[in-house]
């Protein structure tokens, strides 16, 4: 039970709930919402950002400063860490929904016990979180040490990861429609923005991935996970050489095979991403034929025929969406996963084309009522190959 199990004792373990909507494709027991908390909060993070995806290196640091907590505090917040409250779990601890005494709405993560490796990513995150400011990035609200504890008090993502909402949807999960999917891509590739161009000295994030995306109630997506981010060369260095760390799937060849960390391992790992929005397949997936377990490996080949571009798209997207943007799409991915860093883009030049793919939104209504622009129709024959 732990030391403070007085807090909890007499009392019935509340499960922490809003009145809000429920995460849609959420696979956690905990209803999320705290959408009063988040709109809140959100404000903070926004005005001391008012640059947005703009904001410079010179951003002032947010009005709310990583707090220290209290373990009792944080033991108060999620009902002496109750399984009822446990909204996900990954290779760091386990992930808590919480109500702090200010009624607002937070998620907590308790570090795992064991390891150096997690004393230090706590640390990194930490500092990363406290420097880092932009409305594409998870806030950090606090953080706790307690003996053992380590603790890390986020703001609350009522939809959860990009990953709950891809795959292994259940029958009541709706699909992301193909607008949200790019709005995520835009929000994503502006987080990384902000760390490569706009951070003094540049940040690698190295562990992008759809897990590490997370969602707000308009979809609207935050980078979350620094424990793993580097500070990028400075002067003329081209690299940092770094031990490989990061997800299998996701990190670029020449990164896992030499250690050598550039900008452009972040954007093959976003090139990654991309595919997984388009295609609805995860990175590795172990359940599929061998030939389709890794993703990149399944799509290289697609990519050299435009015609079969079509054959990538999410069959959960029911043929929702503009052919010439899917095409766009597809080819920003594979300049993105080209082998050669070199050869791949800078992430400014992937924002600009993603934030164009934003501005040609589907539009179902048209496409379905036969007043269709060229950008909204549904694949056809005419339409194969060419764009
Ligand atoms: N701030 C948050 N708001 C809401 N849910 C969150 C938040 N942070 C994490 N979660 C949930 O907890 C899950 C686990 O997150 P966590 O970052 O611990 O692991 P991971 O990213 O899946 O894997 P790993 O960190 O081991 O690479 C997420 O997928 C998400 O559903
Ligand atoms: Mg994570």
């Amino acid at each position: 039970m732990g030391c403070f199990s007085c807090l909890v004792s007499r009392k019935k373990v509340v499960k922490i709930e809003d009145t809000d909507r429920a995460r849609s494709a959420s696979r956690t027991s905990v209803d999320g919402q705290g959408k009063d908390c988040l709109d809140e909060h959100e404000t903070g993070v926004m005005d001391a950002n008012s640059g947005g995806a703009g904001a410079s290196d010179k951003t002032p640091p947010t009005k709310n400063p990583a707090k220290s907590f209290t373990y009792r505090e944080l033991c108060s917040a999620t009902g002496m860490f109750n399984s009822a409250n446990k909204i996900g779990e990954g290779g760091f601890g386990k992930v808590f929904k919480g109500r702090l005494e200010t009624g607002e709405i937070v998620a907590i993560k308790q570090l795992n016990h064991e390891g150096l490796q997690g004393s230090q990513e706590f640390i990194i995150e930490i500092l990363m979180l406290s420097l880092l400011h932009h409305p594409n990035l998870m806030s950090l609200k606090g953080y706790c040490t307690a003996g053992d504890e380590k603790l890390l008090v986020y703001e609350y993502m009522p939809k959860g990861s990009l990953e709950d909402h891809l795959f292994d949807l259940g029958p009541n999960d709706v699909p992301l429609d193909w607008n949200t999917r790019i709005k995520i891509a835009v929000d994503t590739a502006r987080g990384l923005e902000y760390l490569h161009c706009k951070a003094n000295p540049p940040v690698i994030f190295r562990d992008l991935k759809a897990a590490n995306i997370l969602l707000d109630n308009d979809f609207h997506a935050r980078l979350s996970d620094f424990g793993l981010a580097k500070l990028g060369p400075v002067g003329d260095k081209t690299h940092v050489s770094t031990r490989v760390m990061g997800t299998y799937g996701y990190c670029a060849p020449e990164y896992a095979m030499s250690g050598k960390l550039t900008v452009k391992s972040d954007v093959y790992s976003l090139g990654v991403v991309l595919l997984e929005l388009i295609t609805g397949r995860k990175a590795i997936d172990p359940s599929r034929s061998r030939a389709e377990q890794n993703l990149v490996n399944w799509s290289r080949p697609l990519f050299k025929d435009r015609r079969k571009f079509v054959h990538l798209a999410d069959p959960a997207l029911q043929g929702h969406f503009p052919l010439r943007c899917l095409h766009h799409a597809i080819a920003i991915a594979a300049m993105c996963l080209q082998e050669q860093p070199t050869y791949r883009p800078l992430i400014t030049d992937v924002l600009v084309a993603l934030e164009y793919l934003a501005s040609q939104p589907y539009n179902r209504e048209a496409a379905t009522s036969g007043n269709r622009s060229p950008s909204q129709r549904p694949p056809s024959q005419q339409d194969r190959g060419r764009y």
